[in-house]
């Protein structure tokens, strides 16, 4: 059992139901958590298990830009589903998109301990990221929970095909970030499938354009800062 902010609380407090503040207290925890904190995987770093190869210094710098932006990702991944999670109905939904923001953790701290061993550091704009996640993740859920889930379909397979683009630029002497994005790209597909599996319905246009308009200024922004 892995654990945010939001299902310690839960736990916590498992015979009453949380109060709007209980809930926004326990969000911004997690928030802080993510952006200043040390997040924890429960799962071995898959890029333990590979060789760290030597890169030159544009091929370094190349990768920790990659980097930073999947850290990045999964910043906004944490921010979007307990945003989401906060105002979901259905509390089957509700534990989905909580169990989905756990999992979302070991990719976090993968991002984190790749980026370190890359002499790089995270986005400066990771609270930025944050709260614009957040909000979107409240507006999403705001709508009901079809579309709650239509939303995570939608960014799991936005972030899916990215990291595809990812492994195909990343310097290919780095099998240490090459081993994480393949276990996150195996990750983001299977968020997809059970949220389509737990009724997602499809997100109309522009929504999906909009959504990945966004993305492109992260990425652009993220590479550099
Ligand atoms: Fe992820
Ligand atoms: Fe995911």
């Amino acid at each position: 059992m892995r654990h945010t902010a939001a299902t310690r609380h839960n736990e916590a407090m498992p015979t009453r139901p949380l109060s709007p503040l209980d809930r926004l207290l326990a969000d911004a925890q997690n928030a802080l958590e993510t952006i200043a904190g040390q997040p924890r995987a429960e799962r071995r770093n898959p890029g333990d298990g590979e060789a760290d190869v030597q890169l030159d210094e544009a091929e370094r710098r190349h990768a920790a830009g990659l980097m930073r932006i999947n850290h990045v990702g999964e910043v906004c991944a944490q921010a979007l589903y307990v945003g989401q999670a906060s105002v979901a109905r259905d509390p089957a939904t509700r534990a989905h998109l909580l169990e989905a923001a756990q999992e979302e953790t070991d990719h976090l701290a993968w991002c984190a301990d790749r980026l370190r061993e890359l002499d790089s550091r995270p986005s400066l704009f990771n609270p930025v990221w944050y709260a614009g996640s957040y909000a979107i993740g409240l507006l999403a859920g705001l709508r009901g929970d079809g579309w709650n889930l239509g939303f995570v379909v939608e960014t799991e397979r936005q972030v899916e095909a990215h990291l595809e683009e990812h492994l195909r630029t990343l310097p290919g002497a780095d099998l240490r970030s090459r081993a994480i994005l393949r276990t996150m790209k195996a990750d983001e597909a299977r968020h997809a499938d059970s949220a389509e599996a737990a009724g997602a319905r499809i997100l109309p246009q522009p929504i999906p354009a909009m959504m990945s308009a966004a993305s492109k200024l992260m990425k652009t922004v993220a590479y550099r800062l």
